[in-house]
């Protein structure tokens, strides 16, 4: 496996690995991400993609992508939460990552954490996510990155009938990284 920064041709892949997170939602999994109520259209995901990639390149945004065999399985992205650096909340990112339902449990998750942390760094002080209270797996990852709950929404997502709680979790990246996740 291999955790490297975005590609333009990492389109493809990633979107497929997006979609099969509906697929996931639709045989009833409770999948620990926000998503639509329907899957996005290629137009709208070309869209995203090609934001995303501006977003990155003007500095805006930390994007890394797990790869296996050649694939990508998976990302991890910090986007800052101001429009500019120099926004009042310029400091701030705020993180999302992904990975593909055949390749979790095997370190792409934590491998991913890593890299886009270590590319946070001099970038942004502030990480913040939020994560399905539900969603014990995710939640032991970033407790392992030294993230920690700072807040709880009650029904925070409504998916069709039923609701989800949120943890909101922060990670503050001034003091020195905790020696067990410095790549
Ligand atoms: C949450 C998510 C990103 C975690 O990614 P992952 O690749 O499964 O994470 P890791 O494999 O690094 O760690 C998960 C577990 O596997 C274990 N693990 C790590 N390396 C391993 C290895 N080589 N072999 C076996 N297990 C391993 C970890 O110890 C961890 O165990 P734990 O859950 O008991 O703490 C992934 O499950 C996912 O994409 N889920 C769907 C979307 C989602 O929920 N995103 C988060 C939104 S907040």
């Amino acid at each position: 496996m291999l955790v490297r920064d975005l590609r333009w041709s990492d389109f493809d892949e990633l979107r497929e690995v997006y979609y099969r997170l509906y697929d996931e939602r639709e045989q009833g999994v409770p999948i620990g991400i926000t998503l639509f109520r329907e899957r996005p259209s290629l137009p709208d995901e070309v869209d995203w993609f090609t934001r995303t990639f501006q977003r990155v390149l003007s500095g805006d945004a930390v994007m890394s992508v797990a790869e296996v065999d050649g694939r990508a399985v998976g990302n991890c992205m910090i986007d800052r939460v101001g429009a500019l650096a120099t926004s009042e909340q310029g400091h701030i990112g705020v993180l999302g990552v992904l990975v593909d339902k055949p390749y979790r449990g095997q370190g792409v998750g934590s491998a991913l954490l890593r890299h886009a942390l270590d590319r946070a760094r001099g970038k942004f002080e502030v990480i913040r996510l939020a994560v399905f209270s539900v969603n014990d797996r995710a939640e032991r990852l970033y407790r392992r990155f030294g993230f920690v709950r700072c807040g709880h929404i009650p029904r925070a997502i409504r998916r069709g009938g039923q609701y989800f709680d949120e943890e909101e979790m922060v990670l503050l990246l001034d003091g020195p990284a905790p020696a067990d996740w410095k790549v």
